[in-house]
């Protein structure tokens, strides 16, 4: 006779070993474990086991692939008067109300190895703010342009929910209305080891990470996040990463091409700044859209050029989407063989051994199962990938040091304002790359992209000296 249903469940899927320490446990360690193992699908770790641990792996199958197509922005070839007829569809979607953001911040952050939710990272170079606040400015001052302030969705982890939760508060949500910031837990699954056994971490603990990014859209389903937007008549889901402080949070010409094509999940892209930049690519494979990780993608076809010697697979994938609702209820549901595919990742894992003394692995002894948000392109009606200029849009926080890191960050930042201030008459000294030499910042509440900008700028009497310090705010 087993204590409890479950754990005659796990006894007959073979993972008893889950409980072996669970008479030991006092009765609320019991609880909790109890609780970890309820929220494992256990059909569904047989399966991973079965299909990505167990067969022997051959790579992602590549054939037939071509480069995606792209609308180029108007300096690279596009329709000036379909950029124009885009933009204007998002900005009447958003003085409509029907437009609502949403953050995923539910990564562990490992590269950057800083203790906290990664949004409370400090990345302005002058007023020293956090991700999240730039963030929170950006939807502020985009609500009060459009004269409908806007529902901010945000997706953190176990690990780091009631962390994000208290900074907010501590922050008065920064000037936003706290009712329409919405925290919801994503997902989590249990890491295995190379027998397929799911790994303890301690005694009373499961080893349990997030699910990955593609575990928002089952999130935003199950949060009841979804139902909420169709109360609010919201349809339309602007969707950036934590780690992004350059994203244009709310940008109406990607919203605008995203209703206009009638897509139901549309994506940004940058040319890809050399052949082995890892970033994901977007290609078309059996007449759909998908995203072929760097990864994934031979080298040699990463270095394949055209007859003008550009890269054949130059579009590069930054992590912005933008997402119609129903579309996310139909994946999240996952029927009709529409559900997200999970990906293997290979990692050292701290557990227990059968003693119950604790193990810090040299190297990898255990497998994460995660899914990727871009993976529900191929399932999208009338996807639509859009250029967008990699200095307005993408800069990422991922390494401590090196490339994407808080220093080129905030490089990237400085070189925003510097060109905002040089396109609208200012004069700022700057070295090579645009980099300033003055220290200086923007605020969003002044100026959140160059239209934003610009008009603010072009009120201000008299100018400011642009000088070390400088804030406009
Ligand atoms: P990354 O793939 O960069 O992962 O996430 P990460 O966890 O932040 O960092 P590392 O790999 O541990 O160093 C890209 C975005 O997806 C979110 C992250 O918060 C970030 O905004 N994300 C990632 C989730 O929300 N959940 C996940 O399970 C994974």
């Amino acid at each position: 006779m087993f204590p409890h249903p479950l754990i005659e469940q796990y006894h007959q899927a073979g993972q008893g070993q889950v409980f072996v320490f669970f008479n030991e446990l006092n009765s609320t360690a019991q609880q909790q474990l109890l609780a970890e193992a309820a929220e494992i699908d256990l059909a569904e770790v047989a399966r991973l086991t079965r299909t990505l641990l167990h067969q022997t792996v051959v790579g992602r199958d590549n054939s037939g692939l071509a480069p995606a197509p792209y609308e180029s922005l108007p300096e690279t070839g596009g329709s000036t008067t379909e950029w124009a007829a885009a933009k204007a569809a998002g900005e009447a979607a958003l003085r409509s109300g029907r437009v609502a953001v949403f953050t995923v911040a539910g990564g562990q952050g490992t590269r950057l190895g800083y203790d906290g939710p990664k949004g409370t990272f400090v990345v302005t170079p002058v007023k020293a703010k956090s991700l999240f606040q730039v963030f929170a400015e950006k939807i502020l001052a985009a609500g009060r342009r459009y004269g409908r302030p806007l529902h901010w969705f945000i997706m953190t982890s176990h690990q780091n929910h009631a962390a994000t939760e208290e900074y907010f508060r501590a922050q008065r949500h920064f000037g936003l209305e706290p009712a329409r910031v919405h925290f919801f837990r994503q997902g989590r699954m249990p890491a295995v080891d190379y027998g397929g056994k799911i790994m303890l971490e301690h005694h009373g603990a499961i080893a349990l990470s997030p699910d990955g990014h593609g575990g928002s859209l089952r999130a935003l389903e199950r949060s009841g996040a979804l139902d909420l937007m169709a109360r609010e008549g919201i349809d339309t889901l602007s969707y950036f990463q934590v780690d992004n402080p350059l994203v244009r949070a709310i940008d109406p010409a990607f919203i605008g091409w995203h209703l206009r094509r009638g897509s139901e999940m549309s994506s940004k892209t940058v040319p890809k700044a050399y052949a082995a930049e890892k970033v994901g690519h977007f290609c078309m494979q059996g007449g759909r859209l998908v995203v072929v990780e760097y990864s994934d993608l031979p080298m040699a076809m990463q270095q394949e050029a055209d007859a003008t010697g550009r890269l054949r697979f130059i579009a590069g994938s930054i992590g912005i989407h933008v997402l119609d609702r129903e579309f996310i209820r139909r994946v999240a549901e996952g029927g009709e063989g529409v559900a997200l595919p999970f990906h293997r990742a290979d990692k050292k894992i701290p557990t227990i051994d059968s003693t119950g003394q604790p193990v810090k692995p040299a190297k990898a002894n255990g497998v994460k199962f995660e899914m990727f948000v871009f993976d529900a392109l191929p399932f999208a009606k009338n996807p639509v990938v859009i250029e967008t200029r990699r200095g307005e849009d993408f800069s990422p926080v991922k390494n401590a040091t090196g490339v994407d890191s808080p220093q080129t960050c905030r490089d990237d930042q400085l070189r925003q304002f510097a060109r905002w201030l040089r396109a609208n008459g200012a004069t700022i000294e700057t070295d090579a790359s645009g980099l300033p030499s003055a220290v200086v910042e923007v605020g969003p509440l002044f100026g959140y992209d160059e239209d934003t900008f610009a008009e603010a700028w072009n009120r201000l009497h008299p100018k400011p000296a642009i000088a070390a310090g400088l804030y406009l705010g």
